[in-house]
């Protein structure tokens, strides 16, 4: 079996509190696209989760708002499992700024489901490292949960 440059990995999603009533639309996509859903949650996060998720923008002026915007209600939390994972949940994603994304990348869900830079849908990690330690914070007890399948090959 070769496998060169193809790298099966799980990555961090997460639907912000505005889309999870259009959560059925934007599964959908995810499996369309060839992701399977290897974990799932609806949580309401506290302040202090959103501050140590986004931690690394502490120091930023829409830290504020955006803490606001995470704990408004429930978000869906999940990890998902495909080929170069990381890079293919960003693209499917698209460009932080949904207005943006409307231009650059019409299909992503951030140019269908979000509304500009702030309201942009989903969050995506940006690295495996960061998918590490998201999916940590949201799903603990998974560090070294491993997805198997006796179908993993097919397609549905
Ligand atoms: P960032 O990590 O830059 O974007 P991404 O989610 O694409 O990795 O920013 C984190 C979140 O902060 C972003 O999804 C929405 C919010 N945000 C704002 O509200 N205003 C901004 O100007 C930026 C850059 C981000
Ligand atoms: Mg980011």
């Amino acid at each position: 079996h070769l496998h060169l440059g193809i790298v099966k990995q799980r990555t961090f999603a997460m639907l912000k509190p505005d889309i999870v009533d259009k959560m059925g639309q934007v599964l959908k996509l995810i499996i369309q696209n060839g992701f399977k859903i290897t974990k799932l949650k609806m949580v309401q996060m506290t302040k202090e989760h959103a501050l140590e998720f986004y931690a690394e923008h502490k120091s930023k002026p829409f830290l504020p708002f955006l803490i606001e915007y995470m704990t408004s209600g429930p978000v869906i939390a999940m990890e998902l499992l495909a080929d170069n994972g990381v890079a293919k949940w960003r693209e499917l994603l698209g460009p932080t700024d949904s207005e943006q994304a409307r231009k650059d990348a019409p299909g992503s869900i951030r140019a269908r489901f979000g509304i500009d830079k702030s309201f942009n849908a989903a969050h995506g990690s940006d690295s495996c490292t960061a998918a590490e330690r998201e999916l940590y914070i949201f799903f603990p007890t998974s560090r070294i949960a491993q997805y198997e399948s006796p179908r993993s090959t097919a397609t549905f």
